[in-house]
């Protein structure tokens, strides 16, 4: 998977001449997938190639497409393959079958020139509710300094343009969220929260996708809803920066000061979500005292569900941070 945004004109006719193979040069942005098995098989196995590259090209921020599939040999062209014949596997199909179609480019210079212009022209689509300096400085912020924020957007389906852009965006869920699906974008209870880098070089702004979550809303016995964060994902070149956070603190506080919502869970949630989540529901509880009143276990379930209620998690979720505060007051 290659990310690109291009700042300046000149750079992407520099990626045109040179086929963009410049993967060094400091626009081009190239990561692996975590998961292959949802397109090419549980094995995640080619078979019949050598030398088998499978690229995606990505426009940083519109997400414009570019598939491009180079190898060395294929078995069926070899000499051998006339006494056993033998049939290379569909590197095509499966791959285009997971990508938005309209956001396809045909040709290197078709993307090029998407590039050049999405750079300009894309900005993100839906609500602005949020945006943040990032605190620890990635090797970006150290680049561009004050040129640099970071902006968190809300959209719903309805949206049609966000539908289509949502389109380019799943793709990214069965490369790095294990088990992760397609979600049904025709059901009006998702909310998609996408996180943007925006970089202002000179006055010309661009953005770049730094992540997104799209959360899904429950009814909630009597009168209000239960909100389930079903897919959240930081891109690879982006994670470790805090914006993880950054994004799960702004849905956490727009839930807790949302009276229709009843609380907020999480469906299946990796480790390393689990990890990020764990630290910024301590950070929240400790900053407002929850655990000021207890010294030790065991603590009756009344508290519990006080708790519980008060900073709308759930029940697991309570536990394990209680636990944590237990060990941290013994400690
Ligand atoms: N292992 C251990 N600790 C971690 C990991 C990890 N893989 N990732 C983050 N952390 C810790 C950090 O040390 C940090 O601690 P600190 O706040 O004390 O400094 C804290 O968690 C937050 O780190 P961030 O930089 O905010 O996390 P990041 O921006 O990388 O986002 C996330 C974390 C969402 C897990 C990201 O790495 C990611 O998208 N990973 C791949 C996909 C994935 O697993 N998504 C979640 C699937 S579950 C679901 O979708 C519901």
């Amino acid at each position: 998977l290659k990310a690109l945004n291009s700042d300046m004109e000149q750079e992407v006719e520099e990626l045109n001449d040179s086929g963009m193979e410049e993967e060094d040069g400091a626009d081009v942005v190239q990561f692996h997938p975590a998961f292959t098995y949802p397109i090419y098989g549980e094995h995640e196995r080619v078979f019949g190639y050598k030398g088998l590259k499978i690229n995606l090209n990505y426009a940083a921020g519109s997400l414009a497409t570019y598939f491009e599939v180079e190898y060395a040999k294929r078995i069926d062209q070899m000499e051998s393959s006339s006494v056993i014949s033998l049939k290379p596997d569909n590197v095509d199909e499966p791959m285009r079958a997971v990508l938005a179609t309209e956001a396809v480019c045909q040709t290197r210079e078709e993307f090029a020139q998407c590039v050049a212009h999405d750079t300009r022209e894309f900005r993100p689509i839906g609500r602005k509710v949020h945006e943040y300096k990032e605190q620890s400085k990635g090797q970006e912020q150290q680049q561009y300094g004050e040129g640099i924020s970071y902006e968190i957007y809300e959209s719903e389906f309805e949206n049609a343009e966000f539908g289509k852009y949502h389109e380019r965006l799943q793709t990214m869920v069965l490369f790095f969220i294990e088990g992760a699906q397609f979600i049904d974008s025709s059901d009006e209870r998702w909310r998609v929260f996408t996180l943007f880098e925006r970089l202002n070089l000179n006055g010309v702004v661009s953005y770049s996708l730094v992540g997104f979550c799209t959360m899904y809303r429950f009814y909630h016995w009597p009168d209000q809803w239960r909100a389930r964060i079903s897919q959240f994902l930081i891109l690879p070149p982006f994670q470790g920066h805090g914006h993880g956070s950054a994004l799960y603190r702004h849905i956490y506080s727009a839930i807790l000061a949302d009276a229709e919502y009843a609380d907020l869970t999480v469906e299946d949630p990796s480790e390393a979500f689990d990890d990020m989540r764990d630290r910024n529901d301590m950070r929240y509880l400790l900053d407002h005292g929850a655990f000021d009143r207890i010294s030790s276990a065991p603590v009756d379930c009344k508290t519990v569900l006080e708790l519980q209620h008060r900073f709308k998690l759930s029940k697991r979720q309570m536990i394990r941070c209680l636990e944590m505060a237990l060990l941290q007051k013994i400690g």
